[in-house]
């Protein structure tokens, strides 16, 4: 969708500084050489330019109008060098913003896309650029000019509170989706934050926590999807994290953020840091490769004019973070002087939601082709708290002030079909779950066609999960309703369809048997039960898959070992002194599983799961056939043929799993190394996909020797419809080792 962009090409007429009458004789940003610039800037000026604006006084005492209320932050302008106010806005779902101003009868709704899981359940970058195109023109339209987004961090554990912005338990599912989606977003002229660089896996004590990993599991795991997101897509900035990596704050980690991220990568853009109230020491902050500590205070200016004049922080050092600042500054629609309308189309946008949703949503179980629905749209009972009040998304910056969630129960009555009045009426404004007891089923299911069963979870920012009731495990009144339902509807030979409205994993072993579907809809945004039932009636077919392992027992998977899932005090308090830096999993996290996250580990291990890596199902089925390998230069070019054999149209995800040579080095039985999604194929028709991978895609990083290395022998490349279901293979081999040396540890 391109779109305006003409308009943003208008004449870049830079916004005319309001002191234009000094403007003459001072150089201007975008007009005359930047070296001019901050040559003719303040040391009070170059300070405030690295430090978030937007939580001084003058904006809390109106003194400064807020733009863009509700924006997370703002860069401090400075007019009389033609230099803007630039705005970064929340979130990777939508655009977080006020949906009300003072004194305005207009709202500002935004539209609240799919969560980041859902979209890398799709398996599909040319969708989730459209994702983004969308999302970076309402951040345009109400005169944004950077996304805090897309938030990539690796789901090493299912119960990290923000998992449901992250995309998956894989480096490279994360780092292609990540870069369809910057890519989309920056269509548009509106830039990128990709967060949280690095290794921030919990909320738990999140500003001070220190991750201690392994330079293995460091460049394979937790850096890797920010690598292919930077080399392939460019994001204008990185926000830097709150944590600690090896007892290294990230925001100090010159290692990370300069020589890994910059002179490794090429990254060209600024780092800001994440919103830190704290005065931490802004001299190693910036020389270690910040420009941009946000959200800001004056005691941050103060310090770094403090360094400057005692030679803690060298000025030639402050000059490259300001001329970093303005070279992304001058990419801006506030620098070119974007006429944004304030009314984003939130109706298109709706559409794009309900149509990218409904490919990102996953057909965990479908028993005796229970769906799609066909024949009558007869009487649906709905059960579940979250049918009638459906999560669009998470909790925290990610969230979006939306206007309004499309429940299961307008979703089933917008495609023709009746919900029992009495179920809808006793779920009118209730809070908590209802017990539905054996003889109130009994009755539901004497008098409805079928049952649909919501489960619900929400999660966020600020708060890990649990391993509990009501969180990773059911409640009882939901076990109860499960086996109640399904008891009484099945004796009248009549489906259990299992809806799963969540951020995140939860248990799944323990009851799935009960149910004759399982939908798994994550939080699909602002149409969320619309996409869900053009899934349940087949208006599409489902084709996502699953970026993470769905576990049988939550102690199954090896990081649970070193995970804060046990801790409920607020470790968001404002009283740091409660942090103890010597304490487990709050003070300090041991990423003792290495390598080991996720289908890496059950899939070597051939550990049971209750859903793999990779897995979803379709109405129709698929044969993989004709798989070709070829090298051209450093590249391996592998064909796979997929043919539609079923008697339904759809598409279809293929995984392409390498399997190594087996070296001195412990290697995971196969790892995912490209994917591919085939366009909408009828019933017979086939589509020949082909993937990409890189010699230096199969290296496996050797700590000893603090490099890349992918041993000569003979590699085996494998099409999979998931981690467990291999289609096809093929070996190949490489004739010389590959190494490639990294410039630092960290
Ligand atoms: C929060 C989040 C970050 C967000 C920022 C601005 O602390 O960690 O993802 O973009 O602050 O709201």
């Amino acid at each position: 969708m391109k779109r305006i962009l003409s308009t943003l090409f208008l004449s870049a007429a830079v916004l005319l500084p309001s002191a234009a009458q000094s403007s003459s004789a001072l150089p201007q940003l975008g007009k005359d050489p930047i070296e001019k610039v901050i040559q003719a800037m303040t040391l009070e000026e170059k300070a405030g330019l690295l430090v978030g604006d937007h939580e001084f006084d003058k904006y809390k005492n109106g003194e400064v109008k807020d733009k863009v209320p509700g924006i997370a932050g703002t860069t401090m302008p400075i007019p009389r060098l033609g230099i803007p106010t630039t705005y970064e806005t929340d979130g990777p779902a939508g655009v977080n913003i006020d949906a009300r101003r003072e004194g305005d009868s207009r709202t500002y709704f935004c539209t609240a896309f799919p969560i980041g899981t859902l979209l890398a359940c799709t398996w599909d970058q040319e969708l989730v650029r459209s994702v983004g195109e969308a999302i970076g023109n309402e951040a345009l339209e109400y005169g944004c000019d950077i996304l805090l987004a897309p938030a990539i961090n690796i789901h090493r554990n299912p119960l990290c509170g923000r998992n449901f912005e992250y995309y998956s338990e894989d480096p490279v599912v994360t780092g292609k989706i990540a870069a369809a989606y910057i890519q989309g977003v920056q269509s548009q002229n509106v830039g990128t934050s990709l967060k949280h660089f690095a290794a921030n896996n919990q909320e738990t004590y999140r500003r001070e926590n220190d991750s201690r990993v392994s330079q293995r599991a460091l460049r394979e795991i937790y850096l890797k999807g920010f690598e292919i997101a930077v080399r392939e897509a460019h994001p204008w900035t990185v926000m830097s994290s709150y944590n600690r990596i090896n007892g290294l704050s990230v925001q100090e980690h010159y290692p990370l953020l300069t020589t890994v991220l910059r002179d490794e990568w090429g990254f060209d853009g600024y780092v800001m840091t994440d919103w830190t109230r704290q005065l931490r020491n802004t001299a190693l902050q910036i020389t270690a490769g910040n420009e941009l500590l946000m959200p800001g205070f004056q005691g941050q200016i103060d310090d770094i004019i403090a360094s400057v004049k005692n030679g803690r922080l060298a000025e030639s050092d402050l000059d490259k973070a300001v001329e970093r600042m303005l070279r992304v500054i001058m990419k801006t629609p506030s620098f070119k002087g974007y006429e944004y309308s304030n009314s984003p189309d939130l109706e298109a946008h709706a559409v794009i939601t309900r149509r990218s949703a409904a490919e990102g949503i996953v057909l965990l179980k479908n028993e005796d082709k229970t769906l799609p629905l066909t024949g009558a749209k007869g009487k649906v009972a709905l059960f579940g708290l979250g049918s009638y009040d459906f999560l669009a998304t998470g909790i925290g910056s990610g969230d979006v002030n939306n206007a309004h969630v499309v429940s299961m129960l307008e979703g089933l009555v917008n495609a023709g079909y009746s919900v029992q009045e009495d179920l809808r009426d006793m779920y009118e404004g209730v809070e908590d779950e209802i017990h539905i007891s054996p003889s109130y089923a009994t009755r539901r299911a004497k008098d409805s066609d079928m049952a649909v069963i919501t489960i619900r979870r929400n999660a966020g920012e600020y708060k890990d999960r649990h391993n509990d009731e009501g969180d990773f495990l059911l409640t009882a009144t939901e076990k109860a309703m499960l086996k109640n339902v399904s008891d009484a509807f099945h004796k009248e030979g009549k489906k259990v369809i299992v809806i799963l409205n969540t951020g995140g994993v939860i248990e799944t072993a323990s009851w799935k048997d009960c149910t004759d579907a399982i939908v798994l809809a994550w939080q699909p945004g602002v149409e969320g039960g619309n996409s869900v039932v053009d899934i349940m009636t087949g208006k599409v077919n489902p084709s996502g898959k699953l970026t993470m392992t769905w576990p049988v027992d939550y102690f199954d998977i090896p990081s649970s070992q070193n995970f804060p899932h046990d801790f409920y005090g607020d470790s968001w308090r404002k009283d740091w002194k409660a942090y103890d830096p010597y304490k487990k999993n709050t003070g300090y996290t041991d990423y003792n599983e290495g390598i080991w996250v996720g289908y890496r580990y059950f899939n070597t291990k051939k550990e049971r799961v209750s859903f793999p890596f990779g897995f979803g199902m379709s109405y129709t089925t698929f044969a993989y056939s004709d798989m070709t390998v070829k090298r051209v230069k450093d590249t391996f070019k592998i064909s796979v043929k997929v043919t539609n054999t079923g008697d339904r149209e759809g598409k279809e995800v293929v995984e392409l799993y390498v399997k190594a040579p087996q070296s001195g080095m412990e290697k995971p039985e196969r790892e995912l190394k490209a994917f591919a999604k085939t366009r909408l194929l009828k019933s017979g028709e086939s589509e020949i996909l082909t993937m990409e991978v890189a010699v230096r895609d199969l290296a496996s990083f050797d700590e000893g020797l603090n490099c890349w290395i992918a041993d000569e022998g003979s590699y085996t490349f494998e099409a999979g419809a998931s981690v467990e279901d291999i289609r096809a293979e093929i070996k190949s081999a490489l004739s010389k080792k590959y190494t490639e040396k990294v410039l630092t540890r960290l």
